[in-house]
């Protein structure tokens, strides 16, 4: 199966995670009946250890937006080491330098600094602090239904079935959750003063891509600026051209104090995640650079890769291919809703992510497993379980939608007529 591993079986990698990993979570999948393990990986697709393939359109969150081991990606990394290793955090740096230089061309203007981390948790973390730095604030508002990363801020702000078990919930009033579109109850946390930022995932990704109603993201962040208030915009998921525009933000018609990114900002090939900031929320780094700061977080063979990673992402081909597919999968969704008679309700979609709505209590249980009987790996929201979160990669050609088109058909077809 793996050609510097010959003689690795499943049965030893799946032995060894309930033994030395984490057996709860190996057995959970297994139980379901989805005891994936990763094998071969090429494209957009995955072959099990099994050798069973799998068209990948849970591509983990967009962490592998260019596809599994985008050859372009991999040629970078190698000529990465030729020159770099992690490097050293303390010091200016190449890779960094080159890396953040560009960052500021793709994100909007007057975001300039970068602070850069292993992963999305971490990065969030760094946003946390760098705005209660600038506002000299504690409290942090979230939306209801929102998943930040499972690190220490960034739980503190999810929902509670993330931060409960950790005893995460942070001081008595510091992490605050409030209703996606309410702009009342949002002025209501706001007004007091005391609020050192606002945190949003662009598009709710854990909550089964819901989208913020028109208005609302643009409506809190006018709340941010009359009570002094910093708009952290998480676009972990949601950004690097997967919403047909740079980031989700860019829909939206204002420029946030802060954008997270990560899962894609690897590349699908070494660990990198970024918080990019404006000059308010970068005080810090003018006044106490060194309060902040990670080993690993920045190195820069991961930032030559991502360098590479938005290269590509920006291409033209790349955009043109992403709008093509956005109207595909539309079309696709409006005849899927007609032929299970309503089984599928309804989708929210964005450029080339979406929710698919299920007339189901839980699709894990029968449209997940179905299409995963069909070759499909996708993944039901966590937090509303009766949406199947549909994520295709940027790169995908024709043929590969023909053949994802017909497998999903086949296994949304199947859970529709088992659940009659
Ligand atoms: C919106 C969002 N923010 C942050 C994170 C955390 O990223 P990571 O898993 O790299 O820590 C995730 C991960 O799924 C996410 O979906």
């Amino acid at each position: 199966m793996f050609k510097n591993l010959p003689d690795l079986t499943k049965e030893e990698v799946i032995d060894y995670s309930m033994k030395y990993v984490n057996p709860g979570k190996t057995k959970e999948w297994i139980d379901r009946g989805i005891n994936i393990v990763m094998g071969k990986r090429e494209g957009y697709a995955f072959w099990d250890m099994d050798g069973k393939k799998y068209l990948d359109i849970h591509i983990n969150g967009g962490t592998f937006n260019l596809g599994h081991r985008n050859p372009e990606i991999i040629e970078a990394l190698i000529k990465a080491t030729e020159d770099f290793d992690i490097g050293n955090h303390h010091f200016a740096a190449a890779g960094r330098a080159l890396l953040a230089k560009r960052m500021s061309e793709v994100t909007p203007e007057g975001l300039d600094y970068c602070v850069f981390s292993s992963g999305g948790g971490e990065a969030v973390d760094v946003a946390i602090k760098s705005a209660r730095y600038a506002t000299k604030r504690k409290k942090i508002v979230s939306l209801l239904g929102c998943y930040h990363g499972h690190t220490g801020f960034a739980v503190s702000t999810g929902d509670k079935i993330f931060k409960e078990p950790f005893l995460a919930e942070g001081e008595e009033g510091c992490f605050v959750q409030v209703p996606l579109d309410d702009i009342e109850a949002m002025e209501n946390e706001l007004k007091n003063g005391d609020v050192a930022a606002v945190i949003i995932e662009s598009i709710l990704a854990t909550y089964g891509f819901k989208i913020p109603k028109p208005g609302y993201l643009k409506a809190v962040k006018k709340l941010c600026e009359k009570y002094g208030t910093l708009y952290i915009a998480d676009e972990v998921q949601t950004g690097l051209m997967r919403t047909g525009k740079m980031w989700s933000i860019d829909h939206e018609g204002f420029i946030p104090d802060m954008i997270v990114t990560a899962k894609g900002f690897s590349g699908g090939v070494y660990p990198i995640a970024c918080t990019v900031l404006n000059e308010k929320a970068g005080k810090w780094l003018v006044e106490a650079g060194r309060m902040h700061g990670s080993t690993t977080g920045g190195s820069e063979i991961g930032c030559m890769v991502a360098l590479k990673m938005l290269e590509i992402t920006t291409r033209q081909s790349t955009i043109d291919n992403i709008h093509k597919n956005t109207k595909r999968m539309t079309e696709f969704a409006n005849e899927m809703v007609q032929k299970t008679g309503g089984f599928l309700k309804g989708y929210s979609q964005r450029g080339v992510i979406m929710g698919m709505e299920f007339d189901v209590e839980d699709a894990s249980k029968t449209v997940t497993t179905a299409l995963f009987e069909n070759g499909v790996w996708a993944h039901n929201s966590r937090l509303r379980p009766y949406v199947l979160q549909f994520k295709l990669g940027l790169l995908v050609d024709d043929t590969y939608m023909d053949e994802l088109f017909d497998k999903m058909e086949k296994g949304i077809m199947l859970a529709c007529n088992r659940a009659k």
